[in-house]
């Protein structure tokens, strides 16, 4: 017969087991990979040539040497830092209601390929959303689809995190271009 000293000792060990091997052990990521939100949005960037005032929604304002700040500059625009003000529609077409602003930059970070880095908000004031999306990341453009990261947010977009998926949907020369971005947000609020 064992004693109730014996018992609790029993106890005691099973006890420490469980907090071990729920806690001491490395810890895993046991969240889902399933998106808790997803949007779909375009935005579209209609850059500064020296003719488009009106028109233009970024500027250039960091050329380097060789360059100016008219045009992007050879080496696949290495050096060129673009400033942006972008409308962003529901839909593919420049000509819908925006329903934000894409507000921010992106540079042009490498001679020998096409490739970019992005630092920009979404920005919403409308009854549908208000707040904004924080996106930062590299962007290499020759891959059709690019991965960034969504680094926050705020008002209906609090505390999100998640990860966007950029493509270009169109373009004109160097003069326009439309990015569809598709938003999962793994985190929500
Ligand atoms: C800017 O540089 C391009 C060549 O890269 C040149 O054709 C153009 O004339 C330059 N513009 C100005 C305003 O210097
Ligand atoms: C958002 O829109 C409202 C109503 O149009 C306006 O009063 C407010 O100042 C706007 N907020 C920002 C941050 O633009
Ligand atoms: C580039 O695209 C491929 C698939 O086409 C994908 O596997 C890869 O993650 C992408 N790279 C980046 C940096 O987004
Ligand atoms: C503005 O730029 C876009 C893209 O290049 C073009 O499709 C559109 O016709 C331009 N609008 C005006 C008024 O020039």
């Amino acid at each position: 017969m064992r004693s109730k000293h014996q018992i609790s000792t029993l106890f005691l060990i099973a006890f420490f087991l469980f907090i071990l091997g729920c806690c001491a052990s490395p810890r895993k990521n046991t969240r889902s990979h399933r998106p808790c939100k997803e949007l779909v949005f375009y935005f579209h960037d209609i850059i500064y040539n020296g003719k488009n005032f009106k028109n233009a929604t970024s500027a250039i304002v960091g050329a380097p040497a060789w360059g100016n700040h008219t045009i992007l500059a050879n080496n696949n625009h290495f050096g060129n830092v673009v400033v942006f003000d972008d409308p962003i529609t529901l839909d593919n077409n420049l000509h819908s209601p925006p329903v934000g602003r894409a507000q921010g930059l992106y540079i042009y970070d490498k001679k020998e390929i096409f490739t970019s880095w992005l630092a920009f908000s979404f920005v919403f004031n409308s009854t549908a959303h208000k707040g904004s999306i924080n996106f930062a990341g590299a962007d290499p453009l020759m891959n059709k689809t690019r991965d960034i990261s969504v680094i926050g947010g705020t008002g209906d977009f609090f505390m999100t995190r998640g990860v966007a998926t950029l493509m270009t949907d169109a373009f004109e020369g160097e003069v326009y271009f439309r990015l569809r971005v598709d938003i999962k947000f793994y985190e929500c609020w």
